[in-house]
């Protein structure tokens, strides 16, 4: 059950940021050998957005982020903490900073958290915690991913999946009392991290006499897609009762799930075992395709931008990915 004794935290803000160039089913096909016919039945996604090369993932999470400031209402120079859910950093010491600098949040502190497909999930507990505390009042968390820098182009089982996208929420501290973020359950399996990695190469090569020095190399994006599906499958409907059981809320009470958006047929299989109605389950992968962590802000910052979900409402989101990594929040949306 919430705790009654702590800050409630709210979620009070949502923006997203797309690039516009886009790549449809029927483009893939003149790059790798696939069709509409394949993929659109298999995972549900008609077309992906791609970042131009003179843009960069700080570029989409400061404008994801400045649209949920504005909805929020809240000026960048009055947040406390601003966290940055990415796998494809620009800076592996750390990009945060530079959405921190861009955005002018100049109180800020700000830090990279990374957790793939699980990452804003992860980010938003985080973020959380120090407002619960008491420590911070407002925070920004921002998933942003440019996975098409990451895939391999003639890899026709990866590619025809992601696409780059970010998504941002305002969190902000209020009244002690169990209300905003009601539950939070996270789980991670390092044993499947094999299943789908973005990984660091290391090539040994000779630095002075006999010594020799490790060099790292950047990978592709590798997975065994019907691995994932069936880890997904299970863990995320799990998961999901676990968070709804904390909380005391039924799944029927629940006005939107905004779950990952990896696949159509990983959302159906989902909706199923818990009953779910299908207006109750956020899709806009058809057009976005897998944007990584950034995902789930964009589909609730488009179902509050339809009037589909609104303050006093209650959301569960759900996120799952590479790590393994997996984890839901039940939360009550605005002040
Ligand atoms: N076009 C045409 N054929 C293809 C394509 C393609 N894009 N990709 C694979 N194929 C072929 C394969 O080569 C294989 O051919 P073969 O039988 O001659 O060897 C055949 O299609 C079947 O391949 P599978 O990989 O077994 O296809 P599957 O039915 O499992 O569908 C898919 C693949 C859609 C990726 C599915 O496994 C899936 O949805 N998995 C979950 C993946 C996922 O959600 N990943 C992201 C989650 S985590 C995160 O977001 C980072």
């Amino acid at each position: 059950m919430p705790n009654n004794r702590l800050p409630s935290v709210h979620l009070v803000g949502v923006g997203a940021a797309l690039p516009d160039p886009c790549l449809s089913n029927d483009d893939l096909s003149q790059i790798v050998a696939t069709s509409d016919e394949w993929i659109w039945p298999r995972t549900g996604i008609r077309q992906r957005r791609i970042l131009p090369p003179e843009l960069s993932v700080v570029d989409l999470a400061a404008q994801a982020a400045r649209a949920a400031l504005d909805q929020a209402g809240i000026l960048p120079q009055e947040l406390d903490l601003l966290l940055l859910a990415t796998s494809t950093a620009v800076d592996r010491f750390g990009s945060a900073p530079r959405v921190q600098a861009a955005l002018g949040a100049s109180r800020a502190v700000a830090f990279d958290l990374t957790a793939a497909c699980t990452g804003f999930v992860f980010a938003v507990a985080t973020a959380a915690q120090f407002l619960q505390t008491g420590l911070y009042r407002r925070a920004l968390v921002v998933a942003a991913d440019v996975l098409s820098r990451a895939v391999d182009w003639t890899d026709r089982a990866t590619c025809v999946l992601f696409g780059d996208g970010a998504g941002a929420v305002v969190l902000e501290a209020g009244e002690v009392g169990a209300d905003g973020i009601l539950s939070i359950e996270l789980r991670s399996d390092g044993k499947g991290s094999e299943l789908l990695s973005l990984a660091m190469a290391t090539e040994a090569k000779p630095l002075v006499g006999s010594l020799r020095v490790g060099q790292y190399r950047c990978c592709p994006i590798v997975m065994n897609g019907r691995e994932v599906y069936k880890f997904a499958v299970q863990a995320v409907p799990e998961v999901i009762e676990k968070a709804l059981l904390q909380a005391g809320i039924p799944a029927e009470a629940v006005q939107g799930y905004f779950i990952h958006q990896a696949n159509q047929r990983i959302l159906d299989a989902v909706a199923k075992r818990l009953q779910l109605q299908t207006q109750q389950v956020a899709s806009v992968l058809e057009r976005y395709g897998n944007t990584s962590g950034a995902s789930i802000p964009i589909a609730l910052a488009e179902w509050i931008g339809q009037g589909r979900f609104g303050p006093g409402d209650l959301g569960v989101m759900a996120g799952f990915g590479a790590g393994l990594t997996w984890g839901a929040i039940v939360f009550r949306w605005g002040r």
